[in-house]
């Protein structure tokens, strides 16, 4: 990398290790807070994710209300029900019990409890006008990263766009990650999910406002997501893989809260709004193609990815090992049985040129390592569309 200058920030405490969330209603306590709303769902609250969290709040005298109507591709209109619920409540803080949906929608109420307006006001960098409630988040999932991230993301249902809120001001100022809540995940969220926590690690590293410090972080966690993902996947229950990606994902989230994204989320997040098809699904597919595009760009970058994948990239000019880290992540995704197409997540052509509008509006095609017209992203996602690597 050359020497270019940067500015690194990430305020949010990390508290990590198994059965940590035992110990939310002491941290939270220590933040000077008595009050919360708890964001989640209801999977996570039939899978009895709550019961630890809760009985700890209750033993540091927190008191809580539970807002558990959080769906997949969160709405405006489910911050706007849980502000109006919080603001009933009168709750200090929010602290969000799940996957990115649920964080991401506690980020928004936190928002939306002090400012005037609807959370789509507020989509960019920066236009946050009140700082927002303290936000604490305990992912169920090893993905997201949004637990250490300053943006949101939102759909608008009236447009189907997934827009992004992003001010400094949305660190949560904690993040408690306990694999043991993460251990019970179906296979199809743990592949889901780890192959977004994939997407981050890989578009963050290549991405042209990548920094040290973001690259660190992210080459760390394709190392770690690399080394566990699989295993995690197939054996599920164990607690030392669980822990890794929980952490991993954690630090692919740090990484690209410097660096921002790239092509994949800038397309993924419109199949989420048009096809609501799941996010992390939606990359896994993606991705490939995308690091098609973009090998001429960063073939070095992608040979750190192949070494960090684990491929023996000895001898091998830096086109030949970037070659190995796609490879790499196809194997990946066909072990875990995501398509290796996007035509059967249900995405469909007839949408092309608003996917194409909808990619170009998102500010990772900026920062995409390859420059990127919409010409671009249309052969991009008809490639995926038809499964053509060339
Ligand atoms: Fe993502």
């Amino acid at each position: 990398m050359s020497a270019k200058s940067f500015a690194y920030y990430m305020p949010t405490r990390i508290e990590s290790g198994s059965g940590i969330s035992k110990k939310t209603g002491e941290f939270i306590r220590e933040l000077g807070i008595s009050n919360v709303l708890i964001v989640t769902d209801k999977g996570v609250r039939t899978a009895n994710l709550l019961e630890e969290v809760e009985k700890s709040l209750l033993d540091a005298n927190v008191q809580y209300e539970i807002y558990d109507e959080i769906e997949p591709n969160p709405s405006a209109e489910t911050i706007e029900n849980g502000t109006e619920f919080l603001q009933q409540h009168k709750s200090e803080a929010v602290l969000a019990v799940g996957g990115g949906s649920s964080i991401d929608t506690a980020k928004g109420i936190a928002v939306m409890a002090v400012n005037p307006g609807n959370i789509i006001d507020y989509e960019g960098v920066g236009k946050i006008q009140n700082p927002p409630l303290p936000i604490i988040a305990i992912p169920t999932t090893a993905g997201t990263g949004s637990e250490v991230t300053p943006s949101t993301v939102v759909t608008n249902r009236e447009t189907s766009f997934k827009l992004a809120v992003i001010s400094p001001n949305l660190y949560p100022r904690l993040a408690i990650l306990d694999p043991i809540l993460t251990l019970n995940l179906p296979q199809g969220i743990t592949a889901a999910t780890g192959m977004d926590a994939l997407t981050h690690a890989i578009e963050s590293y290549t991405s042209k406002t990548a920094n040290p410090i973001s690259q660190a972080f992210a080459i760390q966690a394709v190392k770690m997501i690399g080394e566990n993902l699989t295993k995690t996947y197939f054996v599920g229950t164990d607690l030392e893989s669980r822990e890794n990606m929980l952490v991993a994902s954690m630090l692919a989230g740090a990484a690209f809260a410097q660096s921002r994204l790239g092509n994949v989320h800038a397309i993924s997040h419109t199949f989420g709004g048009v096809f609501n098809v799941p996010h992390g699904i939606a990359n896994a597919a993606l991705l490939p193609f995308v690091m098609r595009y973009n090998l001429p760009a960063c073939a070095e970058q992608y040979k750190d990815i192949a070494a960090a994948l684990g491929a023996d990239v000895i001898g091998l000019t830096a086109v030949q090992a970037a070659e190995k880290a796609i490879e790499e992540v196809i194997q990946m995704n066909q072990s875990m049985n995501i398509p290796l197409n996007i035509q059967e997540l249900g995405v469909s052509l007839d949408a092309l040129p608003k996917l194409v509008e909808d990619s170009m509006r998102s500010g990772n095609v900026l920062v995409n390592p390859r420059l990127t017209r919409a010409e671009d992203i249309q052969s991009i996602i008809e490639n995926a569309y038809n499964g053509t690597l060339h």
